[in-house]
């Protein structure tokens, strides 16, 4: 029976809409400005100086050793802990392989650092109780200091998105104008630099800037901090010193060493710590069981046995780098001093981006950064004696709204 008034409401089923993915992420990592690598285009022809690899092919041993070990070895697992590598690191620095650690390129250990190293900030820790009374254990706050990994800036754009993703917190205390980097005194006086933090990324020589640091100023800020200290010399074969000795010589210590730029391997990801065999052993314990790939260790201990080789390419990079700092000099262009295989160069009249766009249309991939207030350079990879010929030439073509800039 129907009553006045009354209708029927066709039932219509609700529609779904399935929740996005993206909801499933954790916001920390939503929030996460991943890092930028510089391009890797596949473009015949190109003059590439923008991602500071080497110009020079690996020795030749090292590709035949490599070649040689493509066989029906490729269904095994590699050495889970790089033993061949460590040994002969070990005897190429004077330590024992349980000081070193071996990576998926540098930048995999700089991860395990931070995630061994530092707490993930706002949260509580245990505190193991040692009084007589007492046995067992507290939850404490993480301190400040606990979670905070610092490093001085402009330096590796990588810390910040590491320290972040670990839910630590990244403490960037800016360099002297001149990229110099501050003394212990000036540190203390200016108040932002924290002594305590759980861990300190040095990079030396710096990147992007290519200043080299003194042993001396490196001992001195090292034996200040009392956390984890990470002196990360990827560049340092194109420097006059390393500090490898103080890794030895100060517990908290660690050297980072990387295959990827002096020793033309960037496509074989190694790179290796050197420091104190129980903070060496708190990486080994959380990185992934095969964490360096078979064909990379092969080419990694086959370098080790031609040092002398990659040692002639750091002298043609290093005079190539004394080249073009003179020859850009000459046409107006202000040119760190480097002790890097790149040099961080202001380009006169123009901005560096519009330098950048110029560049790239001759096809030479030079790199830019925006932020970091370093948005006036430019950071250009030392290249082959041909390619830093080719930039120089193009360098010199270039002209703005018909201006002859290089000139002035
Ligand atoms: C300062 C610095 N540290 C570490 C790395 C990472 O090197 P790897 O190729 O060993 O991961 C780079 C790479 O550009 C770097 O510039």
């Amino acid at each position: 029976m129907r009553f006045p008034g009354w209708y029927t409401v066709p039932i219509v089923p609700k529609k779904t809409v399935p929740p996005s993915p993206s909801r499933l992420v954790r916001p920390l990592v939503q929030r996460i400005h991943a890092y930028v690598p510089g391009e890797q285009p596949k473009v015949k022809g190109l003059v590439k100086l923008n991602t500071n690899e080497n110009p020079y092919p690996p020795s030749p041993k090292v590709l035949k050793a490599v070649r040689d070990a493509v066989d029906g070895r490729l269904r095994l697992y590699p050495d889970p802990s790089a033993l061949a590598v460590r040994t002969a690191l070990a005897a190429l620095h004077g330590g024992s392989p349980d000081q070193i650690i071996v990576g998926n390129g540098s930048d995999e250990l700089l991860a395990l650092a931070v995630r061994a190293f530092a707490e993930p900030a706002g949260g509580f820790r245990e505190i193991p109780l040692r009084s007589k009374e007492a046995s067992g254990s507290m939850l404490q706050p993480i301190p400040e200091s606990a979670s905070r990994v610092q490093f001085p800036t402009p330096s590796y754009s990588l810390y910040p998105v590491l320290v972040e993703t670990h839910g630590a917190t990244p403490h960037p205390v800016p360099l002297r104008p001149d990229f110099g980097l501050p003394s212990v005194a000036e540190l203390k006086k200016g108040g932002l630099w924290d002594f305590r933090a759980a861990l300190t990324f040095i990079t030396t020589p710096n990147a992007p800037s290519g200043r080299g640091y003194s042993t001396a100023e490196l001992d001195a800020l090292c034996q200040a901090q009392k956390g984890v200290t990470i002196l990360d010399e990827a560049y340092v074969d194109f420097a006059g010193e390393n500090a490898l000795e103080l890794a030895l010589r100060h517990p908290h210590v660690l050297v980072s060493r990387t295959f990827s730029k002096a020793y033309s391997l960037c496509f074989q990801r190694v790179g290796y710590f050197v420091g104190h065999p129980d903070l060496i052993a708190a990486l080994h314990r959380i990185r992934d069981s095969y964490n360096v790939n078979g064909l990379g260790q092969v080419a990694a201990a086959t370098t080790l046995k031609d040092l002398p080789y990659y040692q002639r390419n750091f002298r043609r990079v290093i005079a190539s780098r004394t080249r073009l700092t003179r020859e850009l000099a000459g046409l107006g262009w202000k040119v760190l001093p480097s002790s890097t295989n790149f040099i961080l160069a202001e380009p006169p009249t123009a901005p560096a981006k519009d330098w950048l766009e110029a560049l790239r249309e001759r096809k030479i991939l030079v790199r830019w950064f925006r932020g970091q207030g370093i948005e006036n350079f430019l950071r250009i990879t030392i290249g082959t004696e041909e390619e830093v010929d080719t930039l120089l030439r193009e360098v010199r073509r270039i002209r703005f709204h018909g201006a002859d800039v290089n000139r002035g």
